[in-house]
């Protein structure tokens, strides 16, 4: 049995401590916004935000977590999608396919924690996940939007 914590609720699970979160998160608690991609930790599609931190829910073993850490998904972002990000992201139309996006919105809230305003290089360096679709370009400008929505 493993405890977590995920959007502000506690949930105990019955897992193997080697499971990894992204299969707990879609399979056990039902939250399939977080997307599984690679399953290698290379594509970022499975980005949830532990305690503000973006990480790649596949290659995290829920075993592995540490007491009281905060799990957030792209469900509890906000309660009615008005995180400068979501609002961002609707504003420009970001997502193509939309596969990747949900990971690219927490790296993104992450980001925008530490720098409210990225430069470029900033976002170069901070956004690792992958879209498939290229929407890179439009990714850049949303969160140069949202860190003005802030
Ligand atoms: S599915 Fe986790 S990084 Fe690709
Ligand atoms: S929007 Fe299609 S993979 Fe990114």
């Amino acid at each position: 049995m493993v405890q977590l914590t995920v959007n502000g609720q506690t949930h105990d699970v019955d897992v193997e401590a080697d499971t990894p979160l992204l299969w707990v998160i879609r399979e056990q608690l039902g939250l399939t916004g977080t997307k599984y991609g690679c399953g290698v930790g290379a594509c970022g599609a499975c980005t949830v935000n532990i305690d503000g931190f973006p990480t790649r829910s596949c290659t995290l073993a829920v075993g592995d977590l540490r007491e009281g850490e905060e799990i957030t998904t792209i469900e509890g972002l906000s309660e009615d999608l008005t995180h400068p990000v979501q609002i961002a992201w609707a504003e420009l139309d970001v997502p193509q396919c939309g596969y990747c996006q949900s990971g690219q919105i927490m790296a993104a809230a992450a980001l925008l924690k530490d720098y409210p305003n990225p430069t470029d290089d900033d976002i170069d360096a901070l956004m690792m996940n992958i879209c498939r679709c290229g929407t890179y370009n439009r990714i850049r400008a949303g969160i140069k939007r949202a860190s003005e929505l802030l």
